[in-house]
């Protein structure tokens, strides 16, 4: 039934070489979201890995901004905290941050400093792993303001990327390429 489901995300996810740049082929979870039955099954299959591999997860942390796509619903069928992580300047009040790169550039990552409390179970949720950057710099960022990361998840892998080799966090992805 699962594998059912994740045929059917992986073949609605876009597929366009050469964007943004030449030599990157880009993968379009915008696709998904188009059909609404396709997006339900990603987030029920999201859902299953986060109760499976940490049932007890207290706050789940979305990266901007596919990421948020994914993080806000999960956070609601969970009953937990969403907590954003923004590219620099966008957010209000005492801030953590982190410099990272990713598949075509480098940017830098903040976090409310008291978004997250000392020893809390935290999931990160984003769209895609390229490199492993932007997760790698997102587990960091997690880390300095004492959260646990218990799991890092995202709809789709580039495994040739080997961004998993970069990650010392558990590790999910639903659709790998
Ligand atoms: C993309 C994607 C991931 C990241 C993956 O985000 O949504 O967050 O790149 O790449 P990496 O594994 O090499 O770090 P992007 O920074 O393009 O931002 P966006 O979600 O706002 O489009
Ligand atoms: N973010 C980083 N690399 C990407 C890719 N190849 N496709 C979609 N989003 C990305």
């Amino acid at each position: 039934m699962a594998d059912e489901r994740v045929k059917r995300i992986s073949e609605k996810i876009g597929t366009y070489p050469d964007f943004p740049k030449p030599g990157i082929v880009f993968r379009d979870i915008f696709s998904v979201l188009a059909d609404p039955s396709v997006f339900q099954d990603l987030l029920a299959v999201l859902e299953e890995q986060i109760r499976a591999v940490c049932p007890d997860v207290e706050i789940i942390v979305g990266l901007e901004s596919r990421g948020f796509l994914f993080g806000t619903p999960l956070a609601l069928a969970l009953g937990v905290p969403f907590v954003p992580v923004r590219k620099k300047g966008k957010l209000p009040g005492e801030l953590k941050q982190v410099l990272y790169t990713l598949e075509y550039g480098t940017d830098v990552f903040e976090a409310q400093a008291k978004c997250i409390k000392l020893g809390q179970k935290v999931v990160i949720v984003d769209d895609l792993l390229a490199t492993g950057g932007s997760m790698k710099a997102a587990c960091d960022l997690v880390t300095s303001i004492g959260g646990t990361v218990s799991l890092c998840l995202v709809c789709i892998e580039l495994e040739d990327l080997k961004g998993r080799e970069t990650l010392d966090k558990p590790f999910k992805a639903i659709v790998k390429f």
